[in-house]
Order: structure tokens, then sequence, then C-alpha cells
């Protein structure tokens, strides 16, 4: 049933910790009931921070000359995904700026193909790539990859000019999402909460625009300024509690309104608060991307300040994040793809 706009703009707009407590509570139940409380994992690497768009709100923009711009070198990628399988993870994601040469495109074919190969199929492939043509998604789909994740940002197009250069592209963004739907990819979409300019109205419509497009996977998270950016100078003033608890009440509305689908506990969570993408597990979300980036990249890849385990292996955070999980009792889903029920009863 399509939600109700002004339920959901009632349950965003709640603010008292004992109303919140019970969104909370209210989310964890329809999880329970709908995708269960076994967490997946989605092992990340951040393939490289080269990007030829300019958010106003993104670390990595072109313009921001403060990183050190990089691109991992196909070995490292392949070891880093042996070791997600050998850890007995479900799936791992491929992640970086947006670009679309053929260089580029043939570099990512590639490694589908050996991490296909290496895990015999087994390790189930993400890619989180940005804007594409039709032909690429084609050619990536058929080497493997079988989910895709592109944050739509806002549902608002005009926000979304606000919020981007000229030349970028509101239409061309949420055709990538209705072609990778049509192919068949799995497919997932998300916005930042918090947004200078954003209403609470324009995540109730973004919440809507999720149950439209029929989205299967949901990755959301608080914008959190950047000192290198045209936004940097909301850095003064930003207000992490309550950045945080926008985040979750996102997740939980979402999770009441969509029910079967995957949603993620974002890192953006935990760079907030420490206990952050826990918090994310109890308000609903049922997904964990931990970072396997080998950490001497880790520093140029910050989208937002504040990232967390800049400085731990993908083997300190595992284990750091089964003791998270176990403490709030769920449990881990290890070889498993997990995918979204959504999709699955789609199939
Ligand atoms: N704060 C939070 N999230 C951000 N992203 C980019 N910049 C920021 C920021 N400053 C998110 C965008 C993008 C994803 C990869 O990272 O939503 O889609
Ligand atoms: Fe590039 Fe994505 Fe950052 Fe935009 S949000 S500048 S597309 S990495
Ligand atoms: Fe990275 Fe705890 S999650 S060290």
């Amino acid at each position: 049933m399509r939600p109700n706009k002004a339920e959901l703009i009632e349950m965003l707009s709640l603010h008292k910790p004992d109303e919140l407590e019970a969104l909370y509570k209210q989310a964890y139940q329809i999880k329970k009931e709908t995708v269960g409380t076994k967490v997946y994992f989605r092992g990340i690497v951040e393939l490289s921070n080269i990007c030829t768009k300019n958010c106003y709100y993104c670390g990595i923009r072109k313009d921001n000359s403060n990183n050190n711009r990089y691109i991992i070198s196909k070995d490292e990628v392949l070891e880093a995904a042996e070791w997600a399988w050998k850890q007995n993870y479900g799936s791992m994601v491929l992640q970086s700026g947006e670009r679309e040469d053929a260089w580029y495109i043939s570099y990512v074919n590639e490694l589908l193909q050996d991490i296909h190969e290496l895990s015999r199929g087994e390790l189930g492939i993400t890619l989180s790539l940005g804007e594409q043509t039709e032909e690429t998604l084609k050619l990536w789909q058929a080497s493997g990859a079988h989910r895709y994740l592109i944050r739509i940002e806002t549902s608002n197009p005009e926000l979304y000019k606000q919020l981007h250069p000229a030349d970028h592209s509101f239409e061309r963004r949420l055709q990538t999402i209705r072609t990778l739907k049509k192919l068949g990819w799995q497919t997932g979409t998300g916005v930042m909460t918090g947004l200078p300019g954003q209403s609470v109205e324009d995540l109730a419509n973004d919440i809507l625009f999720f149950y439209d497009e029929d989205i299967d996977m949901l990755g959301m998270g608080p914008f959190i300024p950047h000192k290198d950016t045209p936004l940097g100078h909301l850095v003064e003033g930003f207000d992490q509690e309550l950045a945080l608890e926008n985040g979750l009440k996102l997740i939980a509305t979402c999770r009441i309104a969509l029910k079967d689908i995957n949603i993620a506990s974002t890192t953006a969570l935990q760079a907030l608060n420490p206990t952050g993408r826990e918090m994310g597990l109890l308000a609903g979300a049922n997904i964990i991307m931990p970072n396997i980036t080998d950490t001497k990249y880790r520093s140029n890849y910050q989208l937002y300040e504040g990232k967390p385990c800049l400085d731990e292996n993908a083997s300190e955070c595992v284990h750091c994040l089964e003791r998270r999980i176990e403490s709030i009792g769920e449990t881990i889903g290890y070889k498993e793809w997990g995918d979204s029920p959504h999709f699955n009863k789609r199939q």
C-alpha cells in the first residue's frame, strides 16, 4: 500500500525521546517480521577517489585539490575480494567517484570477471559507481554484478539543482535508476537527510519516491559538512546529535513504510556517534558495509569529515563489528547473499 504522506510527515517530525524510542521499537518489530534480525555484510572497497563531478557537498569533488587522487590496482582489489570471500562475507561492494571513460569501464569489467572467478561465483557483487549508460550497465551485469546502488540524493529536482552545478542532471540520475530496474538489477537508492534547504515534506516525498520506483535497497545517511567544499561554511554550527537523530528517524520511517527492503546502517551514522551503526540496526536497518579498503587509501576517501576507522584495517573492523552486532542480540548472515526479500518477490 502506498504510504500516507501525512503519516510519514508525522513520524519524521517526532522529536521527544520517548516518542522516538517508540518509533524505533515499531520499526524494529516490522524488521523482525519482514527481513529478520540477521545482519548481512557487504565488504566495501573504495576503488578510486577520482571523480569527474563536482557535487557541492562532497569531499572528493573534482575541484577539491586537498586530496591525493588514487586508483587501487587490480591486484590489490582482488586481494581484498579474496579476503572477504575467505572471511565468509556474502557480498562485496565496489564504490568510487564517477567516471565513464573506456579505460575505467574495462578496468571495472575485468575486476568483475576476476572476482567472479576467484570466488567461484559465490561472492555477490554490488556496484556503486554512479551514472552510467545502459550499454555499460549491461556489460557489467553480464560480467557478474547483480546489485547497484545509486542515491538520488534528494527526490526534489529543485533542491537537487541547488546542491549541484548546472551540468549535473537530476533527470539522468533518475534515468539510471530506471534503466537498472529495467535490466533486472537489484536496485538501491537513497538520500541524505539534513541537507540545507530540505524540508520534512521533502523527506516524506523521498519515501514516496522509493515506493513509486519500487526500490529494493536503501542507503541513507545524514549530510555531514566537509570543510573543503562549497558547503564548508556549514561545519560551524553543525549539530551532530540532531543529524544522528534525523538519520535514525529516516531509517525507522522507511522500514515502517516500505517493510521488506534491505536498508543499510551507514558509516556516516558511526561518524556521528561511536555506536551509530548499532543504533541504525535497532532503528530498522539490516545491512552493514564494513570497509575493506587498505588503510593507506582511506584518508583520501573522505566524502564527509569525521569518517571512522581510518586506521583500522579490515580484520580489526570485522571483529569490532561482530562484537557490536552480538551486543544487540543479532546474528551475522555469513556466506549468504542476503538479497532483499522485496527483490525476490519481484522475480
Ligand atoms: N555527507 C554525507 N554523505 C555524503 N555523500 C557525499 N558527500 C556527503 C556528505 N558531505 C554521500 C552521497 C553519495 C554517497 C556516496 O556519499 O549521498 O551518494
Ligand atoms: Fe563524485 Fe559522488 Fe562525490 Fe558527487 S557525491 S562528487 S559524484 S563521489
Ligand atoms: Fe571499524 Fe570498529 S567498526 S574499528
